[in-house]
């Protein structure tokens, strides 16, 4: 459906369906699409530090204008809040403000608010609404659609959580003008992946408009976002759980992760400038199995490149990285099944696919040389 510049789409999940509304100036307006999802008119908008100062008083205002009862929390901005003990305060602050089972928890903020927001909401009382009103390209395009909540933990990332899913997700463009230019890129390389995993026109689209949409161009922003949004609706409506076709979206994802443990998450490398290196890695193993062309393997890399992401280790600062840690830190992916890695590879351009039959010796020897040609 379309009206005017907002477009809506539906995550298809039976009595679990829900919206996802993109526009530009959505949080202005928020209370007309909110408050008809609500089972009662009260609310607690969850936000952070970063964040508040921009977009909490227009939410705030917008949803108190039609009635609606608003408590609101910041946390500080960053990773670590997505923590074991961030999670603790957050419940017992949220419990203290003696809510019921219909208030609505609100996620305003990147993809660290919205996946401790959701996996509070799935845990306080065994479980009340929740809405995402994601304000990072990262959390729009990826984090904020399809109900994987959770925190972080000493073993690795995302390893404590819950399958949870919101009742809407309203994503205002608008807020993409207040986020810096890292950020911004580091989310584009999610939106890359929906065009690598299996839309070959989107990947080609990219390749034309992604320094205007990056450079600001709204109209383009837009589609990126509803393009990407509807890519992940439909393969989330097909496998909610991740039992089989849900993994092509942790394309990059394999490699990415490791290069993320092994930088210590303390924002030397931002998730989305992991997933480029680690799509490109997907890539470049994909070619040396003979899956994928050279050609395809190079203009992937090609693109990243072209609009300022790494695609290789060359930025990095990989003293003391080897092969071992970095399988290592790969043999604790929350893929792994009988002790065997999982890997999304590619025979092209837009034809992505799930395996857990590859050779570690081939993946040691892909590591090996990269850290070789890091220097
Ligand atoms: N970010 C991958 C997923 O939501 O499945």
């Amino acid at each position: 459906m379309k009206a005017g510049d907002i477009d809506t789409l539906c995550v298809q999940l039976g009595d679990r369906s829900y919206d996802i509304v993109i526009g530009a100036g959505l949080i202005e307006s928020a209370a007309s699409k909110i408050a008809p999802v609500l089972a009662r008119p009260r609310c607690i908008i969850i936000t952070d530090e970063n964040v508040a100062p921009h977009y909490l008083a227009p939410l705030k205002a917008s949803l108190e204008g039609a009635g609606i009862k608003v408590e609101t929390i910041t946390l500080p901005a960053g990773e670590q809040t997505k923590s074991f003990a961030q999670f603790q305060k957050l419940c017992e602050t949220i419990l203290e403000m003696r809510i019921e089972r219909s208030t609505t928890l609100i996620a305003l903020g990147g993809g660290v608010i919205g996946d401790l927001v959701g996996y509070t909401a799935a845990s306080i009382l065994r479980g009340i609404p929740f809405i995402q009103v994601p304000t990072t390209l990262l959390s729009q395009v990826d984090s904020s659609v399809g109900g994987k909540t959770g925190i972080n933990t000493k073993h690795g990332k995302n390893l404590v959580g819950a399958f949870y899913q919101p009742k809407l997700v309203l994503a205002d463009t608008q807020t993409l003008n207040t986020l810096d230019r890292r950020q911004l890129l580091a989310g584009y390389a999610e939106v890359v992946k929906y065009g690598l995993i299996d839309s070959p026109d989107f990947f080609e689209w990219l390749e034309v408009n992604a320094q205007a949409l990056i450079d600001g161009d709204m109209d383009k922003r837009r589609h990126a976002v509803l393009t990407s949004c509807a890519a992940k609706a439909r393969v989330v409506a097909e496998d909610e759980r991740e039992s089989g076709k849900r993994a092509l979206l942790n394309l990059g994802h394999t490699f990415g992760h490791a290069l993320e443990a092994e930088t210590g998450y303390g924002g030397t490398l931002l998730h989305g400038e992991a997933v480029s290196i680690g799509t490109a890695m997907a890539f470049d193993l994909s070619r040396r199995l003979e899956l994928c062309s050279g050609q395809d393997s190079a203009r992937t890399a090609a693109h990243f490149d072209a609009i300022g992401l790494a695609s290789d280790f060359k930025a990095l600062n990989t003293d003391g990285w080897t092969t071992d840690k970095l399988m290592d830190h790969m043999s604790r992916d929350k893929k792994v099944e009988d002790g065997k890695l999982t890997f999304i590879l590619a025979r092209g351009i837009g034809q992505a696919y799930v395996t857990r039959d590859i050779d570690t010796a081939d993946v040691r020897a892909l590591l090996n040389d990269w850290l070789k040609n890091s220097s």
